[in-house]
């Protein structure tokens, strides 16, 4: 397939039309968002949702989320939970998709087979546009091949779908940096299935307590079932194996350094602009400062490319504190690092 590469910002209107003609057609498109660069597909079209599944190679049972640009959902929803409704009032448009019963005119192949649906209105001005010039809700994952590290800038989606989609736009980058927050509206609790930039803390403000779904811990037990299909994929990996070091800052240091000097591998190591200097290595990437976590969140998954391209065996990154955007942070880079983490 031919795969045309628009590099664009929301003043280009008339490619965002053609991106909006293909997806009336039955096309998809890779577009950019807040959070990450979306593959996106008419949301109502069965069809379409089925191109998305075969071009990252997604496995069948992990739904899309639907995009909107309007704030009337009730077409794609059996009813608006009052909480929803909150929520979207508080957050929307931005990095957060509430999952609620769905109606009938959204296709099985989309939600994968669930009665519920994810709906999300992004805040992105090309995203928007692109949505209102569709006439009709795009249903989208992360743009990046199944299991690769989301993609935060159009570099990525080039990389990951050449000669798989139709169209991929875009230009700037996704400045969020990691996939929306999924909050579970559906039942009477209201629940978190995947961190995001808008965090328990901000959720609980909004409509009081908020759980959290314990499959963002790791599935360390068999029975438990994650509520969101797609947390159970070994996700966001880069090709090496990856190792999270966590506790003080100098022992994690001693102990990195330690590894690099016993070790016969090449090693990478992530760190942050305030420790990238006391490492005794060739290959250390600095994610941002450690008093930034936004900063650290928007350049989780280029760093995680970012060795990609350097030929290592082993990667060690520093872990990183878990309140507020940190529980996004190290949710999404202990399942690069498939759980491994050392304490010291
Ligand atoms: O920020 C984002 O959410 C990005 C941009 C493009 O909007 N999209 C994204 O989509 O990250 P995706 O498909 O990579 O992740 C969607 C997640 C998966 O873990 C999926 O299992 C969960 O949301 N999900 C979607 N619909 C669901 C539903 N009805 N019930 C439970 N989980 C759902
Ligand atoms: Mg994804």
């Amino acid at each position: 397939m031919d795969t045309k590469v628009y590099r664009i910002n929301e003043k280009d209107i008339d490619i965002i039309d053609k991106a909006a003609a293909v997806i009336r057609r039955g096309g998809i498109v890779a577009f950019p968002t807040e959070t990450v660069y979306g593959l996106g597909g008419n949301a109502l079209d069965a069809k379409a949702s089925k191109k998305i599944f075969a071009a990252k190679g997604r496995p069948q049972d992990n739904p899309l989320i639907v995009h909107v640009a309007d704030f009337d959902v009730s077409r794609y929803v059996k009813n608006i939970p009052h909480k929803a409704m909150l929520l979207m009032e508080a957050f929307w448009p931005g990095p957060i998709t509430i999952i609620m019963k769905k109606s009938d005119i959204i296709p099985d192949t989309v939600t994968a087979g669930l009665d519920s649906v994810g709906i999300r209105m992004p805040e992105n001005r090309v995203a928007r546009k692109l949505i209102e010039a569709s006439r009709v809700p795009i249903a989208a994952p992360s743009a990046n091949l199944s299991g690769k590290p989301s993609p935060t800038t159009i570099e990525h989606c080039i990389e990951d779908l050449t000669g798989k989609v139709d169209m991929i736009i875009g230009g700037d980058r996704s400045e969020v940096g990691l996939e929306s927050t999924v909050v579970d509206t559906s039942e009477d609790k209201i629940t978190i299935l995947r961190p995001g930039a808008i965090t328990l803390e901000m959720l609980e403000e909004v409509v009081g307590e908020v759980f959290i779904d314990p499959a963002i811990n790791g599935i360390t037990d068999k029975n438990v079932v994650p509520r969101a299909p797609g947390m159970k994929y070994r996700h966001y990996a880069p090709k090496a194996p990856l190792v999270i070091v966590k506790g003080d800052k100098n022992r994690v240091v001693e102990y990195i350094n330690n590894k690099v000097k016993e070790s016969t591998e090449k090693i990478g190591v992530m760190a942050t602009d305030e420790t990238c200097h006391m490492y005794n290595v060739e290959h250390v990437i600095s994610i941002g400062s450690g008093k930034n976590p936004g900063k650290i969140a928007a350049n989780l998954f280029d760093s995680l490319r970012e060795f990609d391209k350097i030929d290592i065996g082993l990667i060690y990154s520093e872990g990183f504190p878990e309140e507020g955007l940190g529980m996004a942070i190290m949710n999404r880079l202990k399942k690069a690092a498939g759980y491994k983490i050392i304490e010291v």
